[in-house]
């Protein structure tokens, strides 16, 4: 069982930044919160840190866990933590484009499926929170 760990990545001005993928076919155009696999022994906010280094180029702070834990086929759970940008402007080193989202936004993309399917579980955590800042 591996996890995938994502991030929530907001900005000071209450956006969400969403990553669109290039790859597989099944989800390759589709907008996701970027992250990726848990490396054995590796911490949670370990792992979104080394992997928004490497696909975004930017250094977070890590904040709480998303309510919702995501089964993904193959073995795989996904979870998400909020985080925002201390070092760094993101750019897309593995996606197809970046973009930052208002809630209202969010909320229309994830109604045309424009979103990873998974994530999709994390769109109600992400408005509610979002819309109090
Ligand atoms: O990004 P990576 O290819 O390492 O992701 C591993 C798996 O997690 C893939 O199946 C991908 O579709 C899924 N994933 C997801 N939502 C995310 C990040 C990854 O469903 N936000």
């Amino acid at each position: 069982m591996r996890t995938v760990v994502a991030g929530a990545i907001t900005s000071s001005d209450g956006r969400l930044l969403l990553a669109q993928r290039s790859y597989p076919v099944q989800v390759a155009g589709l907008w996701e919160l970027p992250g990726g696999k848990v490396e054995p022994g590796e911490e949670l906010a370990a792992a979104l840190r080394r992997e928004l280094r490497e696909e975004l180029e930017i250094d977070v702070e890590v904040g709480a866990l998303l309510a919702e834990t995501v089964e993904l086929a193959h073995d795989l759970t996904l979870v998400a933590l909020w985080a925002r940008i201390v070092d760094g402007v993101p750019r897309a080193v593995e996606h197809s484009r970046l973009v930052w989202v208002s809630v209202d936004e969010l909320e229309d993309m994830a109604a045309s499926n424009q979103l990873v399917p998974a994530d999709t579980a994390w769109v109600p955590e992400l408005c509610e929170v979002l819309r109090q800042r």
